[in-house]
């Protein structure tokens, strides 16, 4: 985490109580529909105790536990594409927003982050809207963020 970062959400803290650290502007019941008909396909969401609490445990893709606010490419022992982990080192964070440019066309999105044109990302471009895509990024922060 940056300073800026630990500082705004220690700011938003004081200022609204408890508060996540992290922006999220979807709604999470609608999330879990998304969630349910088009990510769980590839990825779980599986808490710290080994819990299945999103998804039927599919493991093409890494488990999306506490994913908002965490750089990507952090899950261990995941075989991320080398475009993600190029983009993780040069600090990409999952945002609400930056989850609304990678879902439609991941490749595309990573390419253009990192400024190498010739990689290519192990996610395939999903046809989901934008809002559906802000309310599965709110489905999957109701189980925690990445502090
Ligand atoms: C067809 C399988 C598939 C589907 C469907 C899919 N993903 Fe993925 N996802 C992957 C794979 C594989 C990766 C690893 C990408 C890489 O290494 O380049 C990934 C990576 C990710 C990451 C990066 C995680 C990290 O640890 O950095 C996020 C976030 C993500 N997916 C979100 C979603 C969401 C949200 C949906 C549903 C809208 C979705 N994915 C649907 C296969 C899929």
């Amino acid at each position: 985490m940056n300073s800026k970062f630990a500082l705004a959400a220690a700011a938003a803290a004081l200022i609204a109580g408890p508060a996540l650290a992290v922006d999220v502007t979807g709604d999470p019941a609608e999330g879990e529909k998304v969630f349910n008909k088009i990510c769980q396909t590839c990825h779980v969401v599986e808490n710290d105790a080994g819990e299945v609490v999103a998804g039927r445990n599919a493991k093409v893709g890494p488990n999306l536990f506490k994913m908002p606010g965490r750089h990507a490419a952090a899950i261990e022992g995941f075989r991320y594409s080398d475009l993600m982990k190029e983009a993780g080192e040069k600090g990409l964070v999952w945002t609400e927003d930056e989850l609304v440019k990678y879902v439609p066309g991941p490749t595309d999105f990573l390419r253009d982050y990192t400024q190498d044109p010739k990689g290519r990302g192990l996610m395939t471009n999903q046809r989901v809207k934008e809002q559906e895509i802000r309310d599965v990024f709110a489905y999957i922060a109701s189980f925690g963020t990445h502090e």
